[in-house]
């Protein structure tokens, strides 16, 4: 990663915040927004920009150029699908999708990659859309329609923008705090997982930072895979 300004949806909490402060060693510029600045440290280099992306108000103008975007909130609903309302799906889709097509729309005039190589966006999706688990059909559906709208958009905008997915599973953040809150509970976490923990923000974290960055260059429409082989491996 060398300079240009980036901005991080959802940078205030999470994944996000640990992508935000270790791009902040090298960007020249970095964007956080969400609805409150939480534990985020604001210097010259990295600013918050308060916004809800579940709301149709106007979004924030972005710098220019932008030479990469995150887009970070996202829910986790566990509800057998018998329990879950309309209302629950809606709001899914709200704050996973129609959130992220908000942000991509009030970004995208704006991302320019550096030197003509292209802009970078990620999005979040879940290992609950590639294995199928139960009590998932409302997050899992939300974050399906994420992944289709980035394999979309990274066919539309290339070669100028690559567009790329991360599918995390359980990972330590204050969004998963509730299935976390006794050792009990995470010993049992752990040992669905093949490598036997669950993942840590700093992993997810890199994940972007890499697709963020000029290594991944020939990376375009892939979702990557921080979920212990839960997805793939059977042990
Ligand atoms: N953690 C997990 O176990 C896990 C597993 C699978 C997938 N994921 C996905 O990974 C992504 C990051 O998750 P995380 O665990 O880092 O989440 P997190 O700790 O809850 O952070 C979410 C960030 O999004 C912002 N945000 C949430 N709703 C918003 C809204 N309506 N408008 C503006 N900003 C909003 C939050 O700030 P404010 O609240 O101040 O607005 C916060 O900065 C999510 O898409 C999630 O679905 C996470």
């Amino acid at each position: 990663m060398s300079d240009g300004t980036f901005v991080i949806a959802g940078g205030s909490s999470g994944i996000g915040l640990e992508l935000v402060r270790h791009l902040a060693r090298q960007a020249a510029r970095i964007e956080v927004w969400s609805r409150t600045p939480g534990e985020l440290e604001q210097d010259d280099v990295v600013r918050h920009v308060a916004c809800d992306f579940t709301t149709d108000d106007p979004m924030p103008l972005p710098p220019d150029p932008v030479r990469g975007a995150v887009y970070c909130p996202g829910s986790i609903t566990l509800r057998s699908f018998r329990s879950l309302t309309p209302a629950e799906f809606r709001q899914d889709l709200e704050v996973n999708l129609l959130g992220a097509v908000r942000f991509l729309q009030a970004i995208h005039p704006r991302l320019a990659g550096l030197e003509g190589r292209p802009a970078s966006v990620v999005l979040f999706s879940t290992v609950a859309v590639a294995q199928g688990m139960p009590m998932h059909a409302s997050i899992a559906a939300a974050k399906g329609a994420v992944e289709g709208l980035a394999r979309s958009l990274a066919a539309e905008w290339a070669p100028k923008v690559r567009v790329n997915l991360i599918a995390p599973a359980l990972t330590d953040t204050p969004l998963a705090a509730r299935l976390l809150s006794s050792p009990e509970k995470r010993d049992a976490m752990a040992a669905r997982y093949p490598l036997k923990r669950i993942g840590t923000a700093a992993e997810a974290a890199a994940l972007a930072r890499f697709l963020l960055s000029d290594e991944s260059g020939w990376i375009t429409g892939q979702v990557l895979r921080p979920d212990g082989g839960l997805s793939t491996v059977r042990v």
